[in-house]
């Protein structure tokens, strides 16, 4: 997939944080872009910042929602009859002691981080086998390091990677590429953080984006299924 022009991405979570930087660097590369997320003004305000009418879809779904995720992928097959990109990105952390977590914010990242990325990926991958497409995880470095307060994101990240890592093995056969990109901290609107100054030694989204530019640039015979990226210089606290 070394020309982007006209390719056609959907990128859950897309209205806002990683999400949005994705599909800002994704437009700039030429291609035409789906943006999903539970809440209608967001996906408003990302669709005026980003500006592209013709090639932008907004699309109003929820990831723990098989049926909202099938829909999605309806929408955007209708808009532009083919899907080549599909950003599993949509993702939630709540951070407690496991002693004082609750079941249901423990439900909420495991259908949101987990369940969803599965669900997603059911929805698109016969348009992907039909395109030779690229299906991408946004996990974390949650996902190999673990820490205090978070086993239920830690659960659903450490999830995340080995069902990339397992889907990747299922999905060549079918020239589908499969790759789970793993971020330390990123500048969003994550774990209620309102995106300032202070973050500034943060991962910025639209390197993120720019990431994921290079993994669809690459030489179809090379896949770099798991792919590491944190900070170079860490916050001094
Ligand atoms: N920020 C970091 O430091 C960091 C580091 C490593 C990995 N990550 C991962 O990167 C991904 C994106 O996070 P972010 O940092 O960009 O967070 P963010 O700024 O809070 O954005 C999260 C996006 O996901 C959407 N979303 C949440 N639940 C959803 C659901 N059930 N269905 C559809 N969309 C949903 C949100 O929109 P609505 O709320 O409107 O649905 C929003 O568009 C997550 O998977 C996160 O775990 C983040």
């Amino acid at each position: 997939m070394r020309t982007l022009k006209n390719k056609v991405a959907y990128i859950t979570g897309g209205s806002k944080g990683i999400g949005y930087g994705i599909a800002k660097s994704l437009l700039e590369a030429g291609m035409k872009v789906a943006i999903s997320g539970r809440n209608l003004e967001d996906l408003q305000r990302a669709a005026q910042g980003l500006g592209s009418e013709e090639d932008l879809l907004p699309i109003a779904s929820d990831v723990t929602n098989p049926k909202d995720e099938e829909g999605a992928v309806t929408k955007i097959l209708e808009k532009w009859g083919q899907l080549d990109v599909v950003l599993a990105n949509a993702g939630v952390g709540i951070f407690a002691p496991v002693d004082k977590l609750s079941t249901t914010d423990w439900q909420q990242m495991i259908e949101t981080n987990l369940n969803g990325v599965f669900y997603t990926l059911k929805a698109s991958v016969e348009a992907l086998k039909k395109s030779k497409g690229y299906y991408i995880t946004l996990a974390s470095l949650a996902g190999t390091n673990f820490f205090p307060n978070g086993s239920g994101y830690n659960a659903s990240k450490f999830g995340v990677v080995g069902f990339t890592q397992a889907a990747m093995l299922d999905l060549r056969p079918y020239d589908i590429k499969v790759s789970t990109i793993m971020p330390g901290s990123v500048a969003t609107y994550f774990n209620e953080n309102e995106p300032s100054e202070k973050d500034a030694w943060k991962i910025q989204p639209e390197d993120i984006g720019e990431l994921v530019l290079d993994l669809l640039r690459m030489n179809p015979r090379t896949l770099p299924s798991k792919i590491e990226v944190r900070p170079t210089r860490p916050d001094k606290k």
